[in-house]
């Protein structure tokens, strides 16, 4: 019984995930492109996905420490390999980190995108501060100014300190005060330094996704990806304790008068509407693309729910809504609006798979990689749209990569060519600069990731990097990508 659960539990991941196609690309000639002075350039990570140390120096565990290791063994069920963290790319380890700033420096970037692990600062969540993990992070913000890079700091990248998943996690109206208690101490610790913060990253993957997995096993059902409608409509005060815990923390930032900026990123989902044929199916899929940007955006940048969401989600009922809520999301002025694009997510031949289904068709004309359809295209009128909805917002581009499998990219005579990334991040930031041109204020750009590192339910089986890292040596080899973006930043420093 066990077993069969865990087969279907890795088909359904599977399923979702897809398995990677090949694409043939070229690298096209360096074009000079022009960017906006004091344009941030930089590459992005996550604690858990670099880190290791899991037990070093008090840490406390979080849920990917849960789930990655036994019984649960999440990667393991996903892509056969029995991996977790504890190691992962070894950042923890001082002397690696400064090998890895000192390839940072010699790429070109300006700003790096990393995050705190709450639970590293924070062993139970609240209460008594770990200063060892204060520390690390102290030590690696020093390291990078050293350099004259900048920090851009997200305090929360998925990983939710266990005592506090244990206590309800998110659907815990108390999760508003632990997080503003935790965003409070790493201002007051790292807020002299740090000038950008970036409070959630992807709030909708973590819930549509990531929590809605943990949920099922803990329950021993069946996951279903994404969630379903019924799941996200009873765990809506979930998605409403976010964004009063957003809001607190911006708040509580503004106050102290830092000098500095505070944002929230988001996946941004986008969908090829031309390719739905009937008016219905445009109707529905325009109704699930709302479910994964406007439901998160709209109460940060308009203060309000989008309405329709709102009574079909039966909110009134399962938000956890009270009175001066909206006026305490209302008041938290934020300062910009982080993206992280991959690719155009949702193809639907049949808008047939439920409100927040995704169909994956297939579209000869737009490669498939690992997180969708390459479609720059659709970036920039994304983007412009953006613009349009939310008064021309400062937005940062927090993520843009492309992930291949094994069999994609390899390792050869000591080089890793990997000429369809170099291509993807070319476009892209081809297509951010269009968007630049057509009055989007965009004011940086990071490529993810810097270094392979653990993709999440996939473990180690998606590479990421502009670094190539062998995980057993610890060893890394930039890639043409990297040799790619440091002639670029070049070009852009003349
Ligand atoms: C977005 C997430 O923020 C990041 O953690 C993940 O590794 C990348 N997407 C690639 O899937």
């Amino acid at each position: 019984m066990k077993n069969t659960y865990f087969i279907l539990t890795s088909i359904a991941i599977m399923l979702f995930f897809g398995i990677d196609k090949h694409i043939n690309a070229q690298t096209s000639a360096n074009e000079t492109l022009k960017f906006p002075k004091g344009f941030l350039w930089g590459s992005a990570s996550a604690a858990y996905q670099v880190e290791g140390g899991t037990k070093a120096d008090g840490r406390g565990p979080n849920t990917w420490d849960k789930y990655l290791n036994p019984p649960y063994s999440l990667a393991k069920m996903a892509t056969g390999q029995d991996v977790n963290g504890d190691v992962s790319i070894n950042q923890y380890d001082r002397g690696q980190f400064l090998k890895d700033v000192k390839l940072m420096k010699e790429l070109g970037i300006n700003t790096y995108r990393l995050s705190i692990s709450w639970s590293r600062i924070l062993p139970e969540g609240t209460g008594k501060v770990n200063e060892p993990g204060i520390d690390y992070y102290n030590f690696v913000i020093n390291a990078l100014l050293k350099e004259g890079i900048q920090p851009l700091v997200t305090l929360y990248h998925f990983d939710l300190p266990l005592a506090l998943a244990n206590k309800g996690g998110w659907m815990n109206r108390e999760s508003v005060k632990w997080f503003t208690d935790y965003a409070n101490l790493c201002f007051d610790r790292f807020g002299d330094r740090v000038k950008i913060f970036l409070t959630f990253n992807e709030p909708s993957i973590e819930m549509y996704f990531l929590q809605s997995v943990f949920d099922a096993i803990d329950n021993r059902q069946m996951p279903q990806i994404p969630a379903s409608e019924k799941y996200i409509s009873e765990h809506f005060a979930h998605i409403h304790h976010l964004m009063l815990a957003h809001a607190n923390a911006v708040n509580a930032y503004h106050h102290r008068k830092l000098g500095g900026k505070i944002g929230i990123t988001y996946n941004f989902m986008l969908c090829d509407l031309d390719s739905v044929p009937t008016e219905n199916g445009k109707k529905s899929l325009e109704l699930v693309k709302k479910a994964w940007n406007n439901l998160f955006m709209d109460p940060v940048f308009k203060g309000e729910y989008p309405k329709e969401l709102f009574d079909r989600l039966k909110a009134a009922q399962y938000g956890d809504i009270q009175p001066g809520d909206m006026d305490l999301i209302k008041s938290a002025k934020t300062d910009f609006l982080g993206i992280n694009y991959y690719g155009v997510n949702m193809y639907h031949e049949q808008p047939t798979a439920g409100f927040f289904g995704l169909t994956t068709g297939k579209n000869p004309d737009k490669p498939e990689m690992f997180n969708g359809f390459v479609d720059p295209d659709a970036f920039v009128k994304g983007l412009i749209s953006l613009k349009e909805q939310y008064n021309s917002p400062e937005i940062y581009i927090t993520e843009n990569g492309a992930g291949y499998g094994e069999q994609d990219e390899k390792l050869e005579n000591g080089k890793v060519n990997d000429a369809l990334r170099t291509r993807y991040i070319q476009r892209h930031i081809k297509a951010v600069n269009q968007a630049i041109q057509k009055g989007v204020n965009i004011k940086g750009y990071c490529v993810w990731s810097m270094f392979d590192n653990l993709e999440w339910i996939m473990g180690y089986s998606r590479r990421f990097g502009i670094t190539y890292v062998d995980f057993k040596t610890q060893e890394r080899i930039p890639k043409q990508s990297y040799y790619w973006y440091q002639s670029f930043l070049k070009e852009q420093q003349k």
